[in-house]
């Protein structure tokens, strides 16, 4: 647990709440949910590097250390780590604000390292094989 100490004045590339849909057998928040935001946040925090799109080439292990409830608010704080030639590495760090008992303790849930590519290398690669855009290895 982070505790609550002084004021949090770090802005996360995204915030948000999550709902009954979003959650497992168990109750608790579907773990490929956070994947998914954490490949958002990473994608937000990749366009400050310049004006291009990316898409997600690697995301080094994610480990949660805590379940996140159904009422938390989910915090994804991002840093960039790495800008090359055509990737971008981002850092993304989820901390939940945990409300249940009205004290909103922020509890870290997981981080991970995200590895995005200029999107021109996909588009270049599907410009020069059209066929795989089709869904199928021949094109049919
Ligand atoms: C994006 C894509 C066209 C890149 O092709 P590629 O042949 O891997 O490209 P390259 O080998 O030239 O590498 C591009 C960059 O990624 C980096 N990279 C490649 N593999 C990596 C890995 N496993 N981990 C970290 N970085 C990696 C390279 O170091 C290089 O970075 P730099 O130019 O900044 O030095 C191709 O991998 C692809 O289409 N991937 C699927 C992307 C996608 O659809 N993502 C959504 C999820 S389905």
């Amino acid at each position: 647990m982070l505790g609550r100490g002084m004021a949090d004045i770090r802005v996360p590339a995204i915030k948000v709440l999550l709902l009954p849909k979003d959650t497992n057998v168990f109750g608790t928040i579907f773990g490929g949910v956070i994947l998914s935001h954490i490949d958002l946040a990473s994608a937000v925090e990749a366009r400050k590097s310049g004006p291009n799109r990316y898409v997600t080439k690697a995301m080094r292990e994610v480990e949660f250390h805590e379940p996140v409830y159904l009422g938390d608010i989910v915090n994804f704080f991002t840093e960039t780590l790495r800008v090359g030639r055509t990737s971008v590495t981002v850092k993304v760090s989820v901390e939940v604000e945990r409300w249940g008992r009205g004290q909103g303790e922020r509890v870290k849930v997981t981080e991970a390292e995200v590895v995005l590519v200029n999107s021109k290398l996909l588009l270049r690669d599907l410009s020069e094989n059209p066929e795989r855009l089709s869904g199928s290895p021949r094109g049919s």
